[in-house]
């Protein structure tokens, strides 16, 4: 499956709140997992959402092996995870940077839930149901918001902590 062109900020089909899937192990839907695969890792990302290109649809894929746009962050298992439902387990909120494929050359420090539990179904329909914490918790709660049409850039505190990654601090990290 070729790579797909990822829509960018500023794109109101960003701002969408995205639609359940409602038949698994379809052909379309396979096909759809494999295009949000291939455009994820041509392009180095941790993670990406079936808005970004486009399908208005509740399906994400993550996971992070060795990452260089996260050289610091944990492992977290390959996912794809569709028709999610979160729920924080705590109050305890973690800050931490986060860039995004739909927000190029930019980085923010955003509030997440330290300690997540979360449902959802994989492409078969098979049900998935994890308690995760930090990296692994960040990136589910990044993807998510995709499918309810929030782009990081909202969840800043302090807009300071925003800017070129190319230009912030490393040891602001
Ligand atoms: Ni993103």
């Amino acid at each position: 499956m070729p790579s797909r062109d990822i829509l960018r900020m500023g794109d109101a089909r960003l701002l969408q709140v995205a639609e359940r899937v409602e038949a698994f192990d379809t052909p379309e839907l396979h096909a759809l997992v494999a295009d949000l695969t291939d455009t994820m890792h041509a392009n180095d990302g941790a993670g990406l959402a079936a808005p970004q290109i486009g399908v208005n649809l509740q399906v994400v894929v993550f996971g992070v092996e060795s990452n260089p746009r996260y050289p610091d962050a944990e492992a977290v298992p390959f996912t794809v995870l569709i028709n999610p439902i979160l729920r924080a387990m705590s109050e305890e909120m973690e800050e931490g940077w986060e860039g995004c494929l739909s927000v190029p050359g930019l980085r923010g420090k955003v509030p997440r839930h330290l300690r997540l539990h979360y449902t959802g179904f994989d492409q078969y329909g098979q049900r998935i149901e994890r308690e995760v914490a930090g990296f692994h918790a960040r990136v589910v709660q990044h993807e998510t918001d995709h499918l309810w049409g929030i782009l990081y850039p909202r969840r800043i505190r302090d807009l300071r902590n925003f800017g070129f990654s190319d230009v912030l601090s490393p040891v602001a990290g």
